[in-house]
C-alpha cells in the first residue's frame, strides 16, 4: 500500500500545496523517484516509446503495461502509482473493466486513459467498482493520427470550452484526477480553479496542482530535440538522484516549469 492515497493530494490542492509526479518503469527508478519524493509515479504508456523505441505509444499492450506496472510496485518506496490504460484497452466500459483490473492486480493504485465526454460511463463504472481514475485530456497521444501530429489544444474559443466542459463531466461522472497536456497556460488555469480534484500539467504552465514529466526527457537522455515544456535537470546536477531531487523541489516551490515550457 502506498504512503500517499488520493486523499493526500485532494488535501495537498486544498492547501495550495504542489505536487511532483514523474513518470518510472522498473523497480531501480521506482525506488529512486519515490525515495526523492514524487507523489505520484506515471507508468506511462511512453514507455512503448522511451523502452520501446517505437515512433508512438499505439503499439503498447495491456500485457506490457501490467509487466511494467509489476516492476514498478517492487520498487515504490510509497508513491502512488498511476498506470496508464493503452491504447484500444478501453474502447468499451467492459474491455476497460478486464483491462485496468489487471493493472491494478499488477500493483497500480489507479489507472489513467485518454479522452473526454464519451469517457464518462466507464470512468463511473471504473470508479464504482473501486478503481479510481486519471482522465488525459489535450494533446492525447493515442489520438496522434486523429489529432495529426503532436500539437498544443484548445487555442480557440470553441476548442477551449469544450476541454473546461469535458473536465467538469469526466469528474462529475467519478474522476479522481484530470490531466492536461500541452494546452495554452491560462486555459489549464481556469480548468484547475474550476475543479474540485486535482489537476495535473505537462506543457500546461505553472498554474496547476501538479507537474508530470517523461523521465528520460528530464534526465536529458531521449534523443532529438525535446518538446518546449521539457528541462534537462541533469544540467545542474551531478547525479540522477540529484536531479529528481531538484525536479521535485523546483514543482513544489513553483519555479517550473518556468513562462518559457509553456504555451500561450
Ligand atoms: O505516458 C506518459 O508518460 C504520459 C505522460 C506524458 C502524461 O501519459
Ligand atoms: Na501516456
Amino acid at each position: 500500500m502506498s504512503n500517499i492515497t488520493l486523499h493526500t493530494l485532494s488535501s495537498m490542492k486544498q492547501a495550495g500545496e504542489k505536487f511532483a509526479v514523474l513518470t518510472a518503469y522498473d523497480a531501480c527508478f521506482s525506488h529512486l523517484v519515490s525515495s526523492a519524493g514524487t507523489e505520484v509515479i506515471l507508468v506511462g504508456d511512453s514507455l512503448g516509446m522511451v523502452l520501446q523505441g517505437n515512433d508512438s505509444t499505439l503499439p503498447v499492450t495491456v500485457e506490457e503495461m501490467a509487466y511494467h506496472t509489476q516492476a514498478v510496485a517492487k520498487g515504490n518506496q510509497g508513491s502512488l502509482i498511476m498506470a496508464d490504460l493503452p491504447f484500444m484497452s478501453y474502447s468499451t466500459p467492459e474491455q476497460a473493466m478486464d483491462s485496468a483490473a489487471a493493472l491494478m492486480q499488477a500493483g497500480a493504485n489507479m489507472v489513467k486513459l485518454e479522452g473526454g465526454a464519451w469517457l464518462a460511463d466507464t470512468i463511473s463504472m471504473l470508479a464504482e467498482r473501486g478503481i479510481p481514475v486519471c482522465a488525459h485530456l489535450g494533446l492525447t497521444p493515442q489520438t496522434v493520427n486523429k489529432l495529426g501530429g503532436y500539437r498544443v489544444q484548445g487555442r480557440d474559443q470553441e476548442t477551449a470550452q469544450q476541454m473546461i466542459n469535458d473536465a467538469v463531466l469526466l469528474q462529475d461522472a467519478g474522476a479522481s484526477i484530470i490531466l492536461l497536456e500541452c494546452v495554452p497556460a491560462i486555459l489549464a488555469k481556469e480548468i484547475t480553479l474550476a475543479l474540485d480534484v486535482p489537476v495535473i500539467g505537462i506543457g500546461a504552465g505553472a498554474d496547476t496542482d501538479a507537474q508530470v514529466l517523461v523521465l528520460h526527457d528530464m534526465l536529458g537522455i531521449t534523443p532529438g530535440r525535446s518538446p518546449k515544456f521539457v528541462k534537462n535537470f541533469m544540467a545542474d546536477a551531478d547525479s540522477i538522484e540529484a536531479a529528481v531531487q531538484l525536479y521535485v523541489a523546483e514543482v513544489k516551490a513553483g519555479t517550473f516549469p518556468a513562462q518559457e515550457h509553456g504555451f500561450a
